[in-house]
């Protein structure tokens, strides 16, 4: 007879044996880690402690009462990443395909519930068939006691969802909710209908990579915030994120050690060319800005148009959002209105003081942006800087045209600070567009129509094509040098330290879905 601890670690043997060797073998044969080995290499050595291993199913359907696997085809608990509490949990794909059942949901719900009453991040490692179909509406129940969790848990702790297996039908409402999405190229994907019903439906033929893997839906969809190119680098992924981000929305982000230098940035002068119709590379402003090295790019591969990414000043944790005139101008439209909104609202969620760069030559014309409710979305990103509490300063770089440069984080909708440099353009419009309206019957009179409209042009440029009637207003505090950008900006985050701003008393406001 068995003692009380062999019953014990038999037991314990037999939750970590997941649905068997050749179920592991055949994870490991698609290039995937086990649900444990995830949680392992993701969190510090020795700090994991399981909550929930020996639950097992209540199904007797279908012969599920012979088929019992402790811990049900999910690891949750907690540990501690760089040291700090984070909640996890890990679907176990090599138990019943890592489906969820009533019992899977209620042991998710469970560390959702004590991440929100501790404050700390909860982390889904998400790798399964959706809902366990054997156990039909307990299961669709479990989907949504999640579903409500995430909603309320949102704005409160951060919440990081990592697709590292497949994710359909309605499961995918669980991550869409969280803050963050990382998927794992070639292993994972996610759809509300798969390749078959899309067949059946649409007489489309696609693949489940391209209806709904890692690369489409971070450049076609802009869902997945992160592609990996495998899991460990998505374990890091998650890691390096929330180095930038605090515990919970009471908190501020961790500060790494900073020894103050020569803050002075001489290669900035450089980068703004001479000719304003050409393009350069926002990610030399930033990078020439923030510190070394610390930009962590959001959404890289989508609405490239706008550049939003974590960074550090002086070891501090900022949000950064910046137009990108190397792609289409850094226009706005509506991809670029939506990623950028809800990233200035996860940064304000959480205390991450905003930082934006802005060269945008307004937002774009067309049918295809304005039957697609440019309006309503444009109207996001309006929404999203007007109602953020935290410091935010803009720096514009060069265009700032018509109804971009009030949304682009003007002091106008409540920004702390506004710089320009020498080379910013700041008017209702660019000068041949204007040059052509307001002196429309001169052009056309002329006997040289192209020389008067040039002249016009050059006329306007001289008025308007320079930041000091927006510095004469006071719309633009200082016009500063770039190689000066960083002291001003270090200073000026430092003045706005302890910046109280409060919104009207509200249920809640009604952001333009
Ligand atoms: C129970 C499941 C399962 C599920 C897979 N398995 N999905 N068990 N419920 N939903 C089991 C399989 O029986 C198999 O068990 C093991 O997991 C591995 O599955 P395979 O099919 O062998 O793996 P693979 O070839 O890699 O295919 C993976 C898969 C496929 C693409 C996920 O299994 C699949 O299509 N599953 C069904 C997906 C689905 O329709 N789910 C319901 C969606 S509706 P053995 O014993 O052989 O190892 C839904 C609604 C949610 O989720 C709504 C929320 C609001």
């Amino acid at each position: 007879m068995k003692s009380k601890q062999e019953i014990l670690d038999s037991k314990i043997e037999q939750a970590k044996a997941g649905g068997g060797k050749k179920r592991i073998e055949a994870q490991h044969k698609k290039g995937k880690m086990t649900a444990r080995e995830r949680v392992h290499f993701l969190l510090d050595e020795g700090s994991f402690e399981e909550i929930g291993m020996l639950v097992t199913h209540r199904a007797t359907e279908f012969g599920m009462d012979k088929e019992i696997y402790p811990g049900d085809g999910v690891i949750t608990g907690y540990g501690k990443i760089n040291g700090r509490f984070v909640y996890v949990f890990a679907q176990d794909f090599t138990v019943f395909g890592g489906s969820l059942s009533e019992t899977h949901a209620q042991k998710i719900c469970r560390i959702m519930d004590l991440a929100m009453q501790n404050g700390a991040p909860v982390i889904g490692l998400n790798d399964s068939g959706g809902a366990r179909i054997q156990e039909g509406v307990v299961s669709l129940g479990g989907y949504a006691d999640i579903f409500y969790r995430n909603t309320l848990a949102s704005g409160v702790i951060p919440q990081i969802s990592a697709i590292m297996g497949p994710c359909a039908g309605g499961a995918v409402y669980s991550p869409a909710i969280t803050d963050f999405i990382m998927m794992v190229e070639n292993t994972s994907y996610m759809f509300v209908t798969g390749p078959n019903v899309v067949k059946t439906v649409t007489h489309e033929n696609v693949s489940s990579e391209e209806l709904g893997g890692a690369m489409t839906h971070a450049s076609k969809s802009g869902v997945t915030h992160f592609t990996c190119v495998n899991e460990m680098e998505c374990i890091h992924y998650i890691k390096r994120l929330l180095s930038y981000i605090p515990q919970n929305c009471e908190e501020d982000a961790p500060a790494l050690e900073y020894i103050p230098s020569n803050e002075s940035r001489p290669s900035l002068n450089s980068i703004i060319p001479e000719n304003p119709n050409q393009p350069y590379d926002m990610h030399d402003v930033i990078s020439g800005v923030v510190d070394t090295d610390s930009f962590f790019e959001v959404h890289r591969d989508f609405a490239e148009n706008i550049l939003v990414g974590f960074a550090r000043l002086e070891g501090r944790s900022i949000g950064v959002v910046a137009n990108q005139p190397a792609h289409l101008a850094g226009v706005l439209d509506i991809h670029a209105s939506t990623k950028a909104a809800r990233f200035v609202r996860f940064c304000d969620c959480f205390n991450i003081p905003l930082l934006v760069f802005e060269d945008v030559p307004g937002f774009l014309p067309g049918t295809d942006q304005e039957w697609n409710a440019i309006i309503t979305n444009g109207a996001k990103l309006l929404y999203a800087f007007s109602e953020a509490t935290v410091p935010r300063i803009t720096v514009i770089t060069r265009k700032a045209y018509g109804g971009a440069y009030d949304v682009m984080n003007s002091k106008h909708i409540g920004a702390d600070m506004n710089y320009a440099w020498p080379s910013a353009e700041i008017a209702v419009m660019g000068a041949k567009g204007a040059a052509e309206i307001i002196f429309k019957k001169e052009i056309s009179e002329a006997q040289d129509a192209a020389a008067k409209l040039k002249e016009k042009e050059d006329e306007y440029n001289k008025l308007f094509a320079n930041p000091y009637k927006a510095a004469e207003r006071g719309y633009i505090d200082e016009v500063i040098s770039p190689s000066q950008t960083r002291v001003k900006l270090i200073s000026a985050f430092r003045m706005l330290r302890n910046k109280v701003a409060k919104l009207p008393r509200k249920k809640h406001g009604n952001i333009p879905l």
